[in-house]
């Protein structure tokens, strides 16, 4: 089966979806995304990410190029065109397309694009548990917003991948972690409470992380929102991390350190349960 894309207003064969080479994505990742995961071949959560790339653009004054409605068409077309059934679609807005000069364009038009395909759960990972490094967090001041500008985030993931490690935790520079190159992290205390940090401008505020926190308050499970050192992390009971793509991960390892009797807990894995519950019912 071929896949397709959706670019600019056009459903076009993957293979020969591209944009034009002066589109301010790809000069100053002038720009902002969302990645969505798909379920039984629908859309998991799409409310609260329209609402963060709402806020996205806004951030940056770039104007949304159609109404929710019209992309929510866009997005599902692009989910059946696919014949995705779990996995994930992709959706991107640059500023459009200008000749190149940093200040904004008077009169170029927000670019869409949008891809999806199926991915493979990662059932074996979150039975068995994952490990994290951590490394320095030197991105910008306003990790809030859903920017296309990955660099410090491609590198750290790397750097897990290079260490066989799941992930990065980037910690800033009074020793609190942040969050990982592409997910929010967590711990568990020894009283079973769970912390993860407030999202302020260190971090993006993940659709997976709201979510969760909704389905502990639920559960009964005592949420505190505020920053954890790493040297707290790993002393604690538990620790986890969540996104769209990784769901709710146990995380058994720091820096080669196991985190409690270094197998996923049990507060984590009910909240996978859950999670998982959630996601395939929404
Ligand atoms: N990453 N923090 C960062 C820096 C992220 O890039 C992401 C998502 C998250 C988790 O957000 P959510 O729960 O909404 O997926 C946290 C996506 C999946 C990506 O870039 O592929």
């Amino acid at each position: 089966m071929s896949r397709i894309a959706y670019v600019n207003g056009q459903y076009v064969p993957h293979r020969r979806a591209a944009v034009h080479v002066e589109d301010r994505g790809y000069q100053f990742a002038d720009g902002v995304y969302e990645v969505i995961a798909v379920r039984n071949g629908h859309l998991v959560d799409l409310a609260p990410h329209f609402d963060r790339l709402d806020r996205s653009l806004g951030e940056l004054d770039i104007e949304a190029p159609m109404p929710h409605a019209v992309m929510s068409f866009i997005l599902k077309a692009i989910v059946r065109r696919n014949r995705v059934k779990d996995g994930i679609v992709y959706l991107q807005i640059t500023r459009g397309v200008a000749p190149r000069d940093h200040q904004f364009p008077t009169d170029a038009m927000a670019a869409m694009v949008v891809t999806a395909r199926n991915t493979i759960p990662k059932v074996a990972q979150r039975e068995a548990g994952i490990g994290v490094i951590s490394t320095p967090d030197n991105r910008w001041k306003r990790c809030d917003i859903k920017t296309i500008s990955l660099l410090p985030n491609v590198l750290a993931k790397q750097k897990a991948f290079e260490a066989g490690a799941y992930e990065a935790w980037q910690v800033d520079q009074g020793g609190y972690v942040t969050e990982g190159s592409a997910t929010n992290a967590w711990i568990v205390t020894k009283e079973g409470e769970i912390i993860t940090r407030q999202a302020d401008e260190a971090i993006l505020s993940g659709v997976t992380r709201l979510a969760v926190m909704a389905l502990a308050e639920r559960d009964g499970i005592t949420l505190i929102e505020r920053p954890f050192s790493l040297e707290e992390a790993k002393a604690a009971k538990e620790a986890f991390l969540t996104s769209t793509t990784s769901n709710v991960m146990p995380v058994i390892e720091i820096d080669g350190s196991p985190i409690g009797n270094g197998h996923p807990g049990t507060v984590t894995r009910s909240l996978s349960d859950l999670y998982e519950r959630f996601a395939n019912s929404d």
